[in-house]
């Protein structure tokens, strides 16, 4: 059988021919799925992504000239802001966490590739004593965060957890989550919905077959979201059950303050509808997108995108002109999100990946490519700060809120090795603040020590499990003037002995 005519002629007008190479060769359910997978405007895309490529080749576009940072009036800051204020916006995102306002939005579409699990990242163990994976660790925090809502406006309440998987990720999500009695959360709030995937291509505008009859296809960027929001019906979900607000946040980070009050309460209270969470950048160079003005423009612009100088400038009180690091944690009124998904998501421009992708060559042999071959088109979640109308940024310490798991172990940052360290080294602190006492195994006190670099052990191992603390509140009742042995996991069981003790 031959492919219809017609497909074959819209495909050989588009440039796209060789995709039916091997059509003779296909059975009757291989020629189905292929015929099936050809995503509208091939050509389209096909060209789009040659172009972006080849304007890439080009010198990086500077973007210094045209760079302002933040206005302070639009910075909050975690470190420099009173206690009172930080107990007046918590108490804001707990009051709106409360009322069921608030959901989480877990970005879970990515492939992982540079840690090098063939599983999605949330699944994976970075070695702790409990054995906790990121999707535990973040569901008993949004469960914790639940609880302290609840007892304070004495209620119960709800934070749906919207998780975006893609073609890669959403089985093995599932099936994790299935296996794990989805963490002991309610089903019917665990909302998995699955992003576009877009065509891999060539340089010279291909698209590249991986099989003789299947396309290489990758997820289309975190930014995909929007689209993803309509495909899904994601955002008639949300006002079905009054949500207007959203946590947006990346899978890898091992210190996530899930739907963070904290944050919440500061981007409720200032009337915004776009929000970033940032960290202070740890040197000029640090390759992390810095939020920052461009033509009076909210943006995160890219470490390439600004020349070593403009890193470097300082501001006259001291410290980086352009500091403010993007740790991809977002804030969005559902009203924005509706109008971004809507009206402006086409606007939202592509970014271009080189990747190396295994390939079928004209002789019908899989290739795997020892140089990047491949285009892979992404937009991002971060493009969209253009089109709010009240954006704000909140500065957050590093070593409390953020330690991405990004590499393997061979690498020299964001490891499991340093993602592990960062936490347990968060929870000495709150133990230490506690008044905890630390013993080795003769009964001797191991000397405390306050300060540590983010890639240091603590002296003592303490891990608490966020259904015992959220952000370190409510620990001296159990640990104030007691001695605790290393290894220590203080958990609901423990916590149970020590009430009983
Ligand atoms: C991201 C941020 C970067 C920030 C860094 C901090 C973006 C585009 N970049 O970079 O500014 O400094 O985090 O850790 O946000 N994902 C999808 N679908 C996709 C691709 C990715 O859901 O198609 C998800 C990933 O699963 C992950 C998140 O988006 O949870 C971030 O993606 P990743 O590729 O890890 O971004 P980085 O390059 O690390």
């Amino acid at each position: 059988m031959d492919p219809p005519e017609e497909v074959r002629a819209r495909l050989e007008r588009c440039g796209q021919g060789h995709l039916l190479r091997f059509w003779a060769e296909l059975g009757p359910e291989q020629r189905r799925a292929l015929l099936a997978a050809l995503p509208p405007g091939l050509g389209e895309h096909c060209r789009l992504a040659a172009a972006a490529r080849a304007r890439q080749r080009g010198p990086p576009e500077r973007l210094d000239g045209r760079m302002e940072p933040l206005p302070a009036e639009l910075l909050g800051s975690a470190r420099r802001s009173g206690p009172a204020a930080l107990q007046r916006w918590e108490a804001e995102g707990l009051y709106q966490i409360s009322q069921n306002k608030v959901a989480v939005l877990l970005l879970a579409g990515g492939q992982g590739t540079r840690l090098g699990v063939s599983y999605p990242k949330g699944m994976y163990n970075v070695g702790l004593p409990s054995g906790k994976n990121l999707y535990q660790i973040q569901a008993e925090r949004i469960r914790k965060v639940e609880q302290l809502a609840g007892q304070r406006h004495r209620c119960k309440c709800a934070i749906p957890w919207y998780i975006m998987t893609s073609e890669f990720t959403l089985g093995p999500t599932e099936e994790f989550f299935v296996q794990h009695n989805y963490f002991n959360l309610d089903r019917s709030n665990v909302i998995m919905f699955e992003q576009r995937m877009l065509p891999a291509v060539t340089f010279d505008g291909k698209a590249i077959l991986e099989e003789k009859g299947k396309i290489a296809m990758a997820p289309d960027g975190n930014g995909g979201l929007y689209r993803a929001l309509v495909d899904n019906k994601i955002l008639d979900d949300m006002k079905q059950r009054g949500i207007q607000y959203v946590h947006v946040y990346c899978v890898d980070n091992i210190l996530v303050k899930m739907a963070d009050p904290v944050f919440i309460g500061f981007c409720v209270s200032k009337g915004a509808d776009c929000g970033a969470k940032v960290v202070e950048k740890a040197y000029p160079t640090e390759p992390v997108g810095v939020v920052c003005c461009v033509d009076g423009v909210y943006q995160v612009v890219e470490y390439s995108e600004i020349s070593p100088e403009t890193a470097q400038q300082q501001r006259p009180e001291g410290g980086l002109m352009f500091s403010a690091g993007n740790i991809c944690n977002h804030f969005f009124t559902v009203d924005f999100l509706e109008i971004v998904a809507q009206k402006c998501e086409p606007q939202l421009k592509h970014h271009v990946a080189i990747k190396k992708v295994p390939y079928i060559d004209k002789e019908g042999n899989l290739v795997k490519p020892l140089k990047p071959n491949g285009i892979k088109l992404e937009k991002f979640v971060f493009d969209v700060f253009q089109f709010s109308k009240n954006f704000v940024a909140f500065e957050v310490l590093r070593e409390e809120e953020f330690s991405p798991l990004k590499n393997a172990d061979t690498a020299d940052k964001d490891t499991p090795t340093t993602a592990r360290q960062a936490l347990l080294a968060q929870h000495y602190r709150w133990a230490l603040k506690a008044g905890a006492r630390f013993v080795d195994e003769n009964g001797c006190r191991i000397p405390e020590k306050l300060s540590l670099s983010g890639t240091e052990d603590p002296p003592a191992v303490c891990e608490i499990s966020p259904l015992v603390s959220y952000f370190g509140e409510g620990l001296e009742v159990y640990m104030k003037n007691k001695d605790f042995p290393s290894p220590f996991v203080l958990d609901e069981t423990k916590v149970e002995m020590l009430e009983n003790s």
